[in-house]
């Protein structure tokens, strides 16, 4: 399988169904789940997690780059730690959302920082202008790495899902060297 980007420690390549019970550690996770729900609910057991990853396999090829889901493979030991996307909010379908999400036991560690700095380096050789980050107000994780990434603030919003989102957003004259 070609990557899509490689890092220092994270490689960001396509989803397979054998990575479904690494997929499961974080979106069977309730920690995971509770910022994802309701766009993606908390996935219940492993034949569930493999239908989720079949039907991310089956969509991967019709969406316009830089839309996609990504695993996050760490590089030292091929362990998935987490996935990372890139997908049209609604209801515009107009702007496109960057969103990561780390099995818990891989928090605190940069790999959300290190794998989207590296998918938005790829994204913006992708023919577009911007990408947008959401979070809920209180979560406070999220909310760090989008800082990190020196994402720039935009608002608050209810138009994306109906729920209160904080909005961040990046252009390539932001990124850091
Ligand atoms: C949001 C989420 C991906 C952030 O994970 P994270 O590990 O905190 O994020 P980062 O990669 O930015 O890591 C930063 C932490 O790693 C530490 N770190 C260690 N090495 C680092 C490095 N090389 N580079 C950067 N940070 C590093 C930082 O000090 C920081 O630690 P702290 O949180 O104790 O202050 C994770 O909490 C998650 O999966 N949440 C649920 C899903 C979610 O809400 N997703 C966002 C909306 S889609």
């Amino acid at each position: 399988m070609q990557p899509l980007v490689t890092t220092t420690r994270l490689t960001l390549r396509d989803w397979s169904t054998d990575d479904a019970p690494a997929a499961l550690a974080i979106y069977g996770s309730s920690e995971v789940a509770h910022w994802l729900t309701p766009v993606l609910g908390r996935i219940a057991d492993v034949d569930a997690m493999r239908a989720v990853l079949e039907q991310w396999q089956q969509e991967q090829p019709g969406l316009t780059p830089p839309q996609g889901r990504w695993a996050i493979e760490r590089n030292d030991d091929g362990a998935v730690v987490g996935g990372v996307g890139i997908r049209l909010l609604p209801p515009d379908a107009e702007d496109l959302e960057l969103s990561w999400q780390l099995n818990p036991d891989e928090w605190g560690k940069g790999y959300a920082t290190e794998a989207a700095r590296g998918l938005i380096t790829w994204a913006f050789t992708q023919d577009i202008d911007e990408l947008f980050a959401v979070a809920r107000p209180n979560n406070a994780r999220a909310l760090a790495t989008v800082k990190r990434l020196d994402m720039q603030w935009v608002g608050e919003t209810t138009k994306y899902y109906g729920l209160n989102l904080q909005v961040y957003r990046l252009r390539p004259g932001d990124l850091q060297g």
